[in-house]
């Protein structure tokens, strides 16, 4: 039994243009784990993914998952992509069916499961996504966050084992945007694995266990996503901005108020205990 998802050996890509996406990636990754994804636009995150799901083949180097280099025949691949689910990032790329509830359902039906399971999946993906209103309606009347959901529900319907989100917040109001850290709470499971390729620092920071950041086509970090913050030169070499929260309490360790030692707050409501603490 292997604790690894995905192991990626050396893997290069270029698209047919001949631009070098990817370039020498080695990367493990493993089960049960929350990453997030950093990187200016063009870094090579949905690049990243598509490999990850398959949709695109390295130019150069490998990627197993569950410890078998990846196959890309038909039947393989279906199998794949039960367990890797993706939600892209332009949400016209996913939705295809006529309806929402259409839609939503085409990806559970396909599975060889009950229609009781089927049925129960579907009602649970639609509440955690907040779609219900929108079951008859036809995808093309949808709005860009309203599309973003729906494709999450025809994603999370299928429990995959590894969960693919490029920028699920984007184009989401902010309500929208504060139930995706939610509804992904509900989705772990000690085994699944999301990866999330986001600009949201603050959203990144709160919510990841590891933080991966990538400059054209290459991992220039990969680790614990406090330890990222306190490196100033990455930071600016990959144009990234401190979270408030950190920033605040840098700013309350230097005034004393807080002890050097303190684990480092990571949302608004860790800050709030420790000043609560003062
Ligand atoms: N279909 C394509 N054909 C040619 N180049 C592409 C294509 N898709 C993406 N690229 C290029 O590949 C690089 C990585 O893009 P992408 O993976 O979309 O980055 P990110 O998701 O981090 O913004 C960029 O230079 C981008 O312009
Ligand atoms: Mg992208």
């Amino acid at each position: 039994m292997t604790d690894l998802y995905f192991e990626l050996k050396q893997l290069s890509y270029a698209y047919a243009d001949g631009t070098h996406a990817l370039t020498d990636m080695t990367l493990q990754i493993p089960k049960g784990k929350k990453i997030a994804l950093l990187g200016h636009n063009g870094a090579g995150k949905s690049t990243l993914f598509q490999h990850l799901n398959g949709i695109l083949k390295p130019t150069t180097g490998s990627i197993s998952f569950c410890g078998e280099e990846l196959n890309y025949n038909r039947k393989a691949l279906k199998e794949l992509r039960q367990q890797v689910g993706i939600v892209f990032q332009d949400a016209d790329n996913q939705l295809f069916s006529g309806t929402v509830m259409q839609d939503i359902a085409f990806g559970p039906l396909n599975l060889g499961w009950t229609t009781e399971k089927i049925e129960e999946k579907i009602a649970w993906a639609v509440a955690q996504t907040e779609v219900e209103s929108l079951l008859d309606k036809p995808i093309h009347f949808l709005s860009v966050g309203q599309k973003k959901r729906v494709a999450m529900a025809g994603v999370l319907a299928m429990e995959p084992s590894v969960l693919l989100l490029d920028e699920p917040t984007a184009g989401l109001d902010n309500y929208y945007a504060a139930q995706v850290l939610q509804y992904l709470a509900k989705l772990e499971n000690g085994e699944r694995t999301i990866l999330l390729a986001t600009h949201d620092i603050p959203l990144a920071y709160e919510w990841a266990d590891q933080i991966i950041v990538m400059e054209a086509g290459k991992i220039i970090y990969n680790g614990d996503p406090v330890e990222l913050f306190f490196q100033e030169q990455l930071l600016e070499r990959a144009h990234l901005e401190r979270p408030w929260v950190f920033e605040m309490a840098i700013a309350l360790q230097n005034k004393k108020l807080f002890d050097k030692n303190i684990t480092m707050p990571r949302s608004k409501e860790d800050l709030q205990r420790l000043i609560e603490q003062l």
